[in-house]
């Protein structure tokens, strides 16, 4: 049988109704740019007072350092250990990346190695809310206070997840989410979103997103086209419904790999205070090509989340990093891998893939 590492055709199974009503009500009215509708769903949702949707979620993270003034000369530190994306959105503004090891244990910066890191063109941390659990924000709120800088929250992998119970979204000058369709929270194409609860700072960002106007052929500076498409916005108020549910599926489905797993390989840890809501399942193995080979051959589909840290990848060759400088992220690497995780596994399918880890994992 096969196991799907997500399974957006069965998800649509479930909803089917309710987004092509959705859509068609889209296609009924043209209202085909713009989703204001979702934009006040996801605020609410998330517990902020503005949403700007946008084209996608790297548009966010660069729509949001650029509309914060962030620019060359500028650094802004960010984890070694996330999609390029979030390095990305830092570059596109002018400003340099600059990579902090990660933790142990949940993969997220290390705030305890981000102080080292601070130089005296520093503006602004970058925490990404890797894989679904929360970064550690109480000392990255600390130390970005003692130093003046802004936060730009990444939470493209972590809609909905907690940190001491308050949404993660809520913690920085902006949050910035991707609904990248195999997300927790997924469109039927590409879309973004920033969240925030600064009025001006919405404003610039929704200016930047429709070539740097706010009045129709009035252009304050040169921006860029990055809007959320009407049919995005309305698949995505649907989806929003059932993200709750979604997600408590996934966190059943962490909690029996957890049990099957933990005594034959590196299972995730939740840190204290953390609601994951498991964008991804992690483990670590000694001997990943033969898992997943096996895998594979089972028809068990598996990824790595990711295979080269961002410091030593060849985009950030420039930098001049090394990997003796990131002595848990480049190990790691090495040694990760993804199990399937969303939200219509069953647990037969769950227990074919505990069964097949556990016929190779070292
Ligand atoms: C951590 C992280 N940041 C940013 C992004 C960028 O989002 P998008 O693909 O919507 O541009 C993604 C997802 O792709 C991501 O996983």
């Amino acid at each position: 049988m096969k196991v799907n590492f997500v399974d957006l055709k069965a998800q649509y199974a479930t909803i089917k109704d309710e987004v092509n009503t959705a859509i068609q009500d889209v296609l009924d009215s043209c209202a085909f740019v713009n989703s204001r509708s979702f934009e006040a769903d996801f605020a609410e949702y998330i517990g902020t007072e503005h949403c700007v949707g946008l084209g996608n979620g790297t548009d966010a993270l660069t729509l949001a350092m650029k509309s914060l003034g962030l620019g060359s000369g500028d650094e802004v530190i960010t984890a070694a250990n996330t999609f390029i994306a979030t390095a990305e959105g830092i570059g596109l503004t002018g400003a340099t990346p600059v990579f902090v090891d990660c933790d142990p244990v949940t993969y997220n910066i290390d705030p305890a190695k981000i102080e080292a890191a601070i130089t005296d063109r520093t503006r602004a941390i970058a925490p990404v809310h890797l894989y679904g659990q929360p970064a550690d924000m109480d000392p990255i709120m600390a130390i970005a206070k003692a130093n003046d800088l802004l936060v730009i929250e990444d939470c493209a992998q972590s809609h909905g997840a907690t940190y001491k119970g308050r949404k993660v979204g809520t913690f920085g000058n902006a949050a910035c989410f991707s609904f990248y369709p195999g997300k927790n929270l997924g469109a039927y194409g590409d879309a973004g979103a920033v969240c925030t609860d600064d009025a001006e700072l919405a404003a610039g960002i929704r200016k930047w997103s429709d070539h740097g106007s706010a009045i129709k052929y009035q252009h304050d500076f040169e921006g860029t086209n990055s809007r959320m498409d009407g049919i995005q916005g309305a698949v995505l108020s649907v989806k929003l419904r059932h993200l709750d549910a979604w997600t408590q599926r996934r966190t059943a489905v962490a909690e029996r790999y957890n049990a099957g797993l933990k005594d034959v390989c590196v299972v995730p840890l939740t840190a204290e205070g953390n609601k994951h809501v498991w964008h991804l399942y992690v483990i670590q193995v000694n001997n990943r090509e033969d898992v997943m080979a096996h895998l594979t051959e089972k028809d068990i589909a598996c990824g790595i989340h990711y295979p080269v840290a961002l410091p030593v990848t060849p985009a950030y060759a420039h930098l001049g990093y090394s990997a003796e400088q990131f002595p848990v992220a480049c190990p790691a690497a090495g040694r990760i891998m993804s199990l399937p995780m969303h939200g219509d596994l069953t647990n037969e399918d769950v227990d074919l893939v505990i069964q097949a880890v556990r016929e190779v994992a070292k």
